[in-house]
């Protein structure tokens, strides 16, 4: 007997395989342009060049793509995401959003994207909810550079993200903490109860957090910061918590519990965690010299990686 699936779980379980994000389009026979955000997309033969995506038949443009002699992929570099947002809407406007272009054969090319593939229809074929497009490639082009990726229901990119994959896909409790630094002083949180000082940072058990969402809560305190690189990833004495370190600029008027703090006058005997303690003085030793490196490790021992 087999148990009835849960489509909860079902779709939980399709989330775990990491896709890449692509903006569908094509043009209505009276050329109004259509184009719809899919993670469906793969390719499927290289002779002939054939790709395929799946469209929900519920989709409001499900009825003109299935009927379309011709479509195009356009595949979404990371800096795309508004809009991979705004093409997952129904919208009527969705190209007012973007810049594209026309290919040969009239069809909506979105500018900036990292690959394209113009097709013609190759064969449909009705699949449950969906309908699959298959597509034979007659033009494309391609792009250096890093692409928009989605897992687990959200967004990653591939510089700030990576780390953060790992630490998932090992079910870790992650903390994301921050090195924000503003005119040779670095920000952190005071306690002055016991008189020690923290590096900024959240962390949430088994949920992905991103980079967004620290500087967000930042936000709330009145600071501006943004997010340069990944700093450093340690794994700490806590069994299963990986720490993830960005290096960051911040600015604003801090309150109370936040202060920035010149690099002379860090009291390092004030930092508990004895991995920020390291952390933050190697940072201060690199940031008098101005070059920075990853690194990658445990608290005593690891690898450091030079940022390219
Ligand atoms: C990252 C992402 C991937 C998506 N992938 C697909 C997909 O492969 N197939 C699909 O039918 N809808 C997919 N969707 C949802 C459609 O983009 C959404 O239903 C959209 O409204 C369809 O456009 P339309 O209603 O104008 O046809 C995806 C949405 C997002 C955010």
């Amino acid at each position: 007997m087999t148990l009835p699936i849960d489509s909860r779980e079902l779709r939980r379980a399709f989330g775990q395989f990491g896709t890449g994000v692509t903006i569908v389009t094509t043009r209505e026979p009276d050329g109004t342009p259509r184009g719809f955000t899919a993670n469906s997309f793969s390719s499927v033969s290289l002779d002939p060049p054939l790709v395929l995506v799946c469209i929900a038949k519920s989709a409001a443009s499900a009825g003109i793509f299935s009927n379309a002699p011709c479509f195009a992929v356009n595949v979404l570099a990371e800096d795309q995401k508004e809009a991979s947002n705004v093409f997952a809407t129904q919208r009527p406007d969705k190209f007012e959003s973007v810049d594209w272009q026309e290919s040969s054969n009239g069809i909506p090319l979105i500018t900036g994207t990292l690959a394209s593939f113009e097709c013609n229809r190759f064969s449909i074929v009705e699949a449950g909810d969906h309908v699959i497009l298959i597509g034979q490639v007659e033009a494309f082009s391609v792009r250096e550079g890093r692409p928009l990726l989605y897992y687990r229901g959200a967004y990653l990119t591939l510089g700030f993200e990576a780390p953060l994959i790992h630490a998932a896909s090992r079910q870790a409790e992650t903390v994301l903490g921050g090195i924000f630094e503003r005119d040779g002083a670095v920000l952190f949180e005071i306690d002055s109860a016991s008189g020690t000082i923290s590096l900024p940072s959240i962390g949430k058990n088994g949920d992905i957090i991103t980079h967004s969402q620290l500087i967000k809560s930042l936000a709330t305190f009145g600071i501006r910061a943004n997010v340069d690189f990944v700093y450093a990833v340690f794994e700490e004495e806590v069994p299963g918590r990986v720490s993830i370190y960005y290096r960051g600029h911040a600015d604003g008027e801090t309150r109370t519990a936040m202060a920035f703090i010149p690099f002379d006058d860090i009291d390092l005997d004030r930092i508990i965690d004895p991995a920020c303690r390291s952390m933050l003085t190697r940072y201060i030793g690199e940031a008098r010299q101005k070059s920075f490196a990853v690194y990658m490790g445990n608290e005593t021992e690891g690898v450091i990686r030079p940022v390219g």
